[in-house]
Order: C-alpha cells, then sequence, then structure tokens
C-alpha cells in the first residue's frame, strides 16, 4: 500500500529521515508521496520541498475499503491523505439516525464520505456540494463503485449554494476547511459558521437534522455551540444536541498539546 507524509513543523522534520526509513523498514510500502503545505514550511522557517513520490511508486488512484464501502483515494490530488479518515467514526455515527425517506444534503462533502454512508444506511437520495472539481469527480467515482445512482454532486461554492437553495432535506452535514487557521481569522469564521447554520436550519425539514464540524483548534467546542444557540435564536427553532464529535482515535488528542484537539463537531436535532 502506498503512504502519504506531511512535515508541518520544524521539530518534527528533524526527524524526517528516521521516520521515513522507519516507515519503510516497518510498513514496508509500495511508495510514499510528501505532501506539502507551503504555507505552513514559510512560517515554521523550512526549506520549501515539491510535493513528489520519495519512495517506490505511487499510483494515482487507489482503492480503500472504510467500513465495507469502497473509495477511491487520490493520494498525490487529493487533499490531506486523499481521505479524511479522521471523520470516519463521524461518517458511522451520523449515518445510523438515517430514516427511510431521508433526503440528506451534503455540503463541502469532498470524495462524498458522509452522504456515501447514508445511502448505504437507505437515504432516498444525497444531494453532494464541493468546491472543488477533484471532490466531484471522485464522488462520482465513489458512487459508482458502491453502485449507488441517487444523488446529485455539484461543483459550487456552498455559500452561493445555500444562498439560492429553494428546496428541503431532513440531514444536512457542515464539513468546511479550517477556517480561522490562526487566531486572527476567528471572527470571520464564526460569522461563516453563522451564515451555515442559519441558512441550514431553514432548509430543513421539520424535526430535521444538522451535523456541523469545525476542524480548526482556534474554534473551541464551546464556540460552536455558541454558534448554535445564535441560530436557534435567530430561526426560533429549538436545537437539541444528540451526539458530541470528535476525531477518530488515529488521530490523538493529547491532553498535553490542546491544538492536538481540533476536530469537532454537534449532531443536533432542530425541533
Ligand atoms: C474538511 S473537507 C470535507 C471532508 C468530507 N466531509 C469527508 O468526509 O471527506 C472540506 C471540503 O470543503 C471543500 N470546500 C472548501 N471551500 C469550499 C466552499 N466555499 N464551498 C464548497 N466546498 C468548499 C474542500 O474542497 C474540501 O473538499
Amino acid at each position: 500500500m502506498s503512504k502519504s507524509i506531511q512535515f508541518n513543523t520544524a521539530g518534527i522534520n528533524r526527524f524526517r529521515d528516521l521516520i521515513i526509513k522507519s516507515l519503510i523498514e516497518i510498513t514496508k510500502p509500495k511508495g510514499i508521496y510528501e505532501k506539502v503545505d507551503e504555507k505552513i514550511l514559510k512560517i515554521e522557517g523550512l526549506k520549501q520541498n515539491k510535493e513528489q513520490t520519495i519512495y517506490g511508486e505511487v499510483l494515482e488512484n487507489i482503492q480503500v475499503i472504510e467500513n465495507s464501502l469502497k473509495f477511491v483515494a487520490s493520494i498525490k490530488q487529493g487533499q490531506k491523505t486523499g481521505l479524511f479518515l479522521d471523520q470516519r467514526k463521524n461518517r458511522k455515527i451520523v449515518s445510523s439516525y438515517i430514516q427511510r425517506g431521508f433526503k440528506i444534503l451534503d455540503l463541502f462533502s469532498n470524495s462524498g464520505g458522509f452522504g456515501i454512508y447514508c445511502l448505504k444506511k437507505g437515504a432516498d437520495f444525497v444531494e453532494f456540494v464541493d468546491v472543488s472539481q477533484v471532490a466531484v469527480s471522485q464522488i462520482e467515482e465513489n458512487c459508482k463503485l458502491n453502485d449507488f445512482k441517487n444523488y446529485k454532486a455539484i461543483k459550487e461554492d456552498a455559500f452561493d449554494y445555500l444562498n439560492n437553495l429553494n428546496k428541503k432535506f431532513n440531514l444536512i452535514i457542515i464539513d468546511p476547511p479550517a477556517f480561522a487557521k490562526t487566531k486572527k481569522e476567528k471572527v470571520g469564521a464564526i460569522k461563516g459558521f453563522q451564515f451555515l447554520v442559519i441558512n441550514s436550519i431553514k432548509a430543513l425539514e421539520e424535526n430535521g437534522y444538522i451535523a456541523v464540524f469545525s476542524c480548526s483548534h482556534h474554534i473551541t467546542e464551546e464556540d460552536l455551540k455558541k454558534v448554535l444557540l445564535f441560530a436557534s435564536q435567530k430561526t426560533g427553532k429549538r436545537i437539541v444536541i444528540i451526539e458530541k464529535l470528535m476525531q477518530d482515535l488515529d488521530h490523538p488528542y493529547l491532553l498535553n498539546s490542546p491544538p492536538s484537539f481540533y476536530l469537532k463537531g454537534f449532531l443536533v436535532k432542530v425541533i
């Protein structure tokens, strides 16, 4: 199996050669591809390496089985490792609330993880929205792989999509990229979340669900709760928290490193 690796801090970069050597020795990969975030490397004062295969051979697409569902992952072109593995557990939890006849809106869907789990659980229809053409092509491929036809994959900005929306859903998933990569960006990020949650509430059928996530360390669980409370007041709807969600186990939350608790989310029922 091919591996994807990324060095994002000057500290961990000191162990670069040891980590790569150990990965090769222990996991015997077919190939290793190094991903690069130029902005972060600049902040850390690290050499600007190019994204490239640093060991063996890495195929354009690999197939991954997650909880008996098939996904293609593009290590080279896709975001992160090609699949957002940190949401694996949450995809299972959120989709366990699907009832017969449910219509789902998967906003910021990337390769369609949440929506595809919902289709497997018997959802009537899923509308996927992502601004990236690579993501939309992957959704189409993933739906084909799992033999799902009751979906639509839309390449659009999620904010524009919500602004023009005139249909209703039973569950809306909101999983945007990190809106606040720095503390300075926090105010704008909160406003973005308020818009997304308020407009999603307006697009919900009676007793509908919203799963909302933030993958930025700067937006705390408390911030996300305040966004929900604000949206509840603005729309006059009551919001019940059904599940508190966080990153899956292989993205450890180290107590002595608060930024390692980066992914937080809530599944709520709007009544
Ligand atoms: C955190 S990922 C979503 C992961 C996904 N839920 C999953 O389970 O694989 C965020 C996604 O938002 C997309 N995105 C970023 N800005 C966007 C925007 N303004 N409108 C729609 N999609 C956007 C990115 O292309 C990326 O695929």
